[in-house]
């Protein structure tokens, strides 16, 4: 399998990041909420890990994003930095973290950022947060958009499925975009969207437009454990699995059950 060989192992900041866009690059982003899985994925070459609130759903076995806290994600956020060293860490806030209004998710980005270590947090939604960004900005942090399918709000959307298919979504959509960009994000996730709305925002803005199932975009990002072929069940078109750990690990794990069993392991040479 064809591997992508980094080379300046400098470390990636968010002026960086926009860069690429300008110069043409795709950027690529991947989750990660540990220290092993963030070195790994750090030594491959990924421009940006994303600590997500799915460490909710993939860490945590929930089936949303809504109950995982901030202790939590401040938790994951600085296990994946100190496996760090080239990658952007970006840390999500978590629900309820920013919903009450600009003091309350001020302080929640300022305590995500001095106890995690992470270099920029990520928030869900549009003009409706508009006040709260503008505070994160003004407080020095770098701050990633996520517009689209954004899992906070599912209770209201009633599903994880396709979003701003209709006209108004989408120019709702479209205007969100342009003001998280004159807010001062950095780059904004585009989730669950057509391909040819992602297309119209991405040659919009300036800024970069990451997607996920959205199509071509300035960049992409997956869930860790879906493309590495983790969790058996969740294989939304959008998701290319690069490998069965599924397999590697389940058979792995049984050869060494079996190996126990039989009295095989430990032999004289793996013992003292
Ligand atoms: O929490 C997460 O993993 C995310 C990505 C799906 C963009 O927000």
């Amino acid at each position: 399998m064809a591997t992508y060989i980094v080379e300046d192992r400098k470390k990636i900041t968010t002026q960086r990041i926009k860069a690429m866009k300008s110069e043409g690059q795709k950027i690529s982003m991947i989750t990660s909420y540990d220290y092993s899985m963030a070195r790994l994925v750090d030594e491959a070459g990924v421009d940006i890990i994303l600590v997500g609130d799915s460490a909710a759903n993939v860490m945590a076995g929930y089936t949303t994003t809504l109950p995982i806290t901030l202790d939590e994600m401040v938790y994951h956020a600085s296990c994946v930095v100190r496996g760090t060293s080239r990658a952007l860490v970006v840390c999500d806030m978590p629900f309820g973290s920013y919903q009450a209004g600009r003091e309350d998710g001020v302080r929640s980005a300022l305590e995500i950022m001095k106890r995690s270590g992470c270099d920029a947090v990520k928030l869900e939604g549009g003009a409706e947060i508009a006040d709260t960004i503008r505070g994160i900005v003004n407080a020095g942090i770098p701050v990633m958009g996520h517009l689209g399918l954004t899992p906070q709000s599912v209770n209201q959307f009633g599903g994880y499925g396709l979003r701003a298919r209709e006209e108004a979504e989408a120019e709702k959509l479209v205007s969100d975009a342009r003001l998280l960009e004159q807010l001062g994000c950095f780059a904004i996730v585009l989730e669950k969207i057509p391909a040819a709305l992602t297309s119209r925002v991405c040659s919009e803005l300036h800024i970069p437009l990451i997607g996920i199932g959205a199509g071509a975009a300035d960049g992409q990002v997956l869930v860790l454990q879906d493309m590495l072929g983790m969790n058996v069940g969740f294989k939304p078109k959008f998701v290319r699995h690069y490998a069965d750990l599924h397999a590697v690990i389940t058979d792995a794990v049984g050869q060494y059950v079996s190996d126990v069993k039989s009295a095989d392991y430990p032999r004289i040479e793996e013992s003292y």
